[in-house]
């Protein structure tokens, strides 16, 4: 650990857990707990519990809990000490620079300096854009009906002609050729260095705090041989897949669904026509991370890809994608145009909010491009076709929706009711049997799970001993002299056991979220939180009852030990110290009255 135990837990009492899992989860409250859906695997139902007072999570789906730097290291893919670094950052704390490994440094320095690049890259860019070498790119942008607002809102620049320039000027400002190289931005080759963007108009792609992490470059004639768009590629900043351009902007709109387009230029339009809730995903396939994104801030979205065969097909794609991460998904029909940007040039914002109102839903969206591909009097296909359509709807699972649903696709695509209705319960029940015949396998290798969970009950008890230890200053009280950290055999429970007694020895009450910050791993993190958040269920039992199961444990755990000591004692030949523990051993049912009447 590179950090003093003081620091960390001023990092970690400075960032308050829901607060900062709030930014990528949304949660309600429940009591002291916050619930909401887990980001860590995908669910319907809000199994991810936060627990302010203990300042950590758990999700009773998937088992993954820990503080709020856990939460980092799973969620951004850190490891302790950038976790550490990033919410230092977030609450305004200076961390020592010396307190890092050379490597360390390297890497968070070469973060940091790609950020710096790319935000001194679009500072130029930006100046351009405004100077006389830039007049045709402005003449451009506002022949394309931006106004000077929202170039600046969107930060638009333009790369000038001539090679080298932004290297120049980066050069100059003390940026070394390693990161130049790394921001992507730059040609490095035998002949020299040259900018990548070159003539172009410029668009900073900025990630969700605003932060410019890669570019780009539109050309402003088109050309047989240049791509209309050249991007940044992949850096150590930029991972395409797992932002949206505009969201820094669309994250605090108040709208409660999202509109999600293909491009830059849809994006800034739709953003100037007053949708603030706009993001683009930029001509790649939405990826799950990108629905994940969104739905820590909403659960709908209206999806606005272009009008095309390539746009269908995207739509079609990205919605079981926006719906495995809970999202309810709608399409806007923007016919006769090609995409959001033409629409609103041509027809204006109001048209559009009426075209957001009509957009169907995913599913007559899917339906409809089913049954384009059909030829309706070929009856064999019009028959798949309808089969197709039955079991889409069997999927729906509220009766009354889907009732509705199957009215609707009857009169829609001439089909008899009756017989469609049939056809839907049929594959109802064969979806039925599917999940049961899953439900059964599920059960059954719990049970495996269980039973061999069983075998390992000493751990059990000593992990539940550990947590109502350190959640009960008493009951610590009365045994702080019959148990030590040597009556765990668990390495884990044994660590923790002495973090707990050396905390209340010190300082009085031992605190959950910084023990758990005493272990380095990810994994025993998690496994720590969840150990000390079995207590969440403490307050469901009485006094009395909590005292004896208390007692059950204590004796337990001691018992466990004694044996496994009068073993390797009987193995030495040891026969005094069996004796002696063969005493200790019958105590212990004296132990258990005297802790209960305590
Ligand atoms: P489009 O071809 O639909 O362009 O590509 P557009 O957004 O409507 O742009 P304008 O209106 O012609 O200026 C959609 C997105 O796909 C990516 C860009 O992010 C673009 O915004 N793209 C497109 C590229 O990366 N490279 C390309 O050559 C073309
Ligand atoms: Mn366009």
């Amino acid at each position: 650990m590179f950090y003093g135990d003081e620091l960390i837990e001023r990092v970690r009492e400075a960032n308050d857990i829901v607060d900062v899992v709030g930014t990528y989860v949304k949660l309600t409250r429940r009591g002291s707990n916050y619930v909401g859906l887990c980001p860590f695997h995908n669910e319907k139902t809000g199994s991810f519990s936060v627990n302010k007072n203990m300042q950590i999570y758990k999700c009773f789906g998937c088992g993954k809990a820990g503080n709020v730097f856990t939460f980092l290291m799973e969620y951004d893919n850190l490891n302790f000490i950038e976790a550490v670094k990033e919410l230092a950052d977030r609450a305004g704390i200076a961390l020592p620079e010396q307190e890092m490994t050379e490597e360390e440094k390297e890497r968070r320095d070469m973060k940091e300096r790609l950020f710096e690049v790319n935000k001194a890259a679009a500072g130029f860019y930006f100046r351009q854009l405004r100077s006389d070498a830039g007049r045709k790119a402005y003449e451009y942008l506002k022949g394309r009906a931006l106004s000077d607002e929202t170039m600046k809102k969107f930060g638009l620049g333009y790369a000038g002609h001539g090679s080298g320039r932004l290297y120049d000027y980066l050069k100059q400002q003390g940026f070394s050729d390693r990161v130049l190289h790394e921001s992507g931005i730059f040609t490095f080759s035998e002949r020299g260095v040259s900018d990548k963007f070159w003539d172009r108009v410029i668009f900073p792609y900025m990630d969700k705090n605003g932060k410019v992490i890669a570019f780009g470059g539109r050309l402003m004639v088109p050309s047989e041989k240049a791509p209309k768009y050249l991007n940044s590629p992949e850096t150590g900043i930029f991972i395409k897949g797992r932002n949206l351009y505009g969201m820094h902007l669309a994250r605090h709109s108040h709208e409660k669904y999202m509109l999600l387009c293909e491009g830059y230029m849809d994006t800034i339009a739709l953003h100037q026509a007053g949708f603030d809730n706009a993001v683009g995903s930029m001509g790649t396939a939405l990826t799950p991370q990108q629905a994940k994104l969104i739905s820590a801030y909403v659960s709908e979205v209206v999806l606005t890809y272009d009008q095309d065969e390539a746009g269908r097909n995207a739509i079609l794609r990205a919605i079981p994608i926006l719906k495995d991460a809970g999202i309810v998904t709608k399409v806007v029909d923007m016919t006769p145009y090609k995409d959001p940007d033409e629409f609103i040039k041509n027809l204006g914002a109001d048209e559009y909010r009426k075209r957001i109102e009509e957009a169907v839903t995913a599913f007559d969206f899917e339906a409809k491009s089913l049954r384009n591909k059909i030829d309706g009097a070929d009856p064999a296909q019009k028959t798949k076709f309808d089969h197709e359509l039955a079991k889409k709807l069997a999927r729906i699972e509220d009766e009354l929706e889907r009732n509705n649903y199957i009215e609707a696709a009857a009169r829609d695509y001439n089909i008899d009711i009756n017989a469609l209705r049939r056809q839907v319960n049929e594959y109802g029940r064969r979806l039925f049997n599917e999940r049961v015949a899953e439900e059964t396998q599920e059960r059954a290798k719990e049970e495996r799970r269980r039973m061999a969970g069983e075998k390992d009950s000493t751990v059990r008890s000593e992990q539940l001993l550990v947590s109502m230890l350190a959640n009960n200053p008493d009951l610590y009280e009365s045994v702080k002299n019959l148990i030590t950290e040597e009556d765990f055999s668990d390495p884990l429970c044994n660590k923790l056991v002495s973090f707990i007694f050396a905390s209340y020895a010190n300082n009085g009450r031992p605190v959950h979220a910084n023990i758990v910050c005493r272990f380095e791993e990810v994994k025993d993190q998690e496994e720590v939180a969840g150990i000390l958040n079995s207590a969440l269920y403490e307050d469901r039992i009485g006094e009395d009852e909590k005292k004896k199961a208390f007692a059950d444990l204590v004796v337990r755990v001691l018992d466990d030990g004694l044996e496994l000591r009068m073993q390797r004692a009987l193995e030495a030949d040891d026969a005094r110290l069996y004796q002696e523990l063969m005493n200790r051993k019958n105590d212990l049912e004296a132990l258990r009255g005297r802790l209960c009447r305590q």
